[in-house]
């Protein structure tokens, strides 16, 4: 049973077969998520029921506090259910040992946060690089498969630079590299053109809808720009604890 969960997330990582077999990719079912504040208690995920096929771009939209970070964090198993079950590749996270559930978070998902979390005194190639250093790469190889992903995200030439002198719209650049370096079939990203202004969000946009079909992934986006929401294949607002579809997104059979 976990060495085939196991082996299973082992063929997701790959995205290179992430369009084989079965067309779901991403399940949850009865997701509940609560917090105690005090005396209080949040209940920012109530019952989330979200089927994800591969390939799909989906976005999360809702009011600020609404849970878009709680449910992505659920998603990538940064975080456990209060009650529910997450299913990736049909298998679900709560059946997967410690050690299998380190390869989905660095291997099968790829997380973009709204503030980039890098190392400002590290190089953007070392921000990058530092998923593979991680896994134990030789430190000359991450460093080139880095470079590369730099030039993917339109910043060959600046592998040098060190991360806190790129401007925001590059920082989130080299984020989304480092996010993808391990090559995941899923990528899943927090507001990542929340800190940007127009102009740089459309382009990280851009980038993001363009790394999606040429690596094949499965995008899930939260993100409070219903304009931006609306030219992915689905957006889904969150709400009460609850997802629902939000008007206005992309009628299905329209992917671009
Ligand atoms: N670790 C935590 N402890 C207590 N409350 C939390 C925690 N994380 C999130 N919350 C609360 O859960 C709700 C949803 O938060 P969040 O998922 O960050 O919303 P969003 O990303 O949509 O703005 C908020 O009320 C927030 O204060
Ligand atoms: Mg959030």
């Amino acid at each position: 049973m976990h060495r085939q969960a196991s082996t299973a997330i082992a063929v997701e990582a790959s995205p290179s077969r992430a369009l084989s077999g079965s067309p779901e990719i991403l399940r949850t079912e009865a997701l509940r998520k609560t917090f105690h504040s005090g005396s209080q208690e949040i209940v920012p995920l109530n019952g989330i029921d979200l089927h994800v096929e591969r390939g799909e771009m989906i976005a999360i939209v809702g009011p600020s506090g609404a849970g878009k970070s709680t449910l992505l964090h659920l998603l990538a198993a940064l975080d456990t259910p209060t009650s529910g079950e997450v299913y990736f590749a049909r298998n679900s996270l709560r059946s997967l040992r410690e050690a299998e559930l380190a390869e989905y978070r660095n291997r099968a998902v790829g997380f973009v946060w709204q503030r980039h979390h890098l190392l400002p005194d590290f190089t953007a190639a070392e921000n990058v690089a530092m998923p593979l250093l991680v896994r134990g790469k030789a430190h000359g190889q991450a460093i080139r498969v880095a470079e590369d992903w730099l030039g993917e995200v339109g910043l060959a030439g600046r592998a040098g630079q060190r991360a806190g002198e790129l401007s925001g719209g590059e920082q989130q650049r080299v984020a989304i590299a480092r996010a993808l370096v391990n090559q995941p079939s899923l990528l899943l990203a927090d507001e990542p053109t929340g800190d940007l202004d127009e102009r740089s969000a459309e382009a990280i946009f851009e980038l993001m809808q363009r790394l999606h079909r040429s690596h094949q992934l499965t995008s899930i986006l939260a993100t409070h720009n219903l304009s931006l929401a609306r030219r992915t294949d689905r957006a889904l607002l969150l709400e009460h604890g609850k997802l629902a579809p939000a008007g206005g997104a992309k009628p299905q059979g329209e992917r671009g």
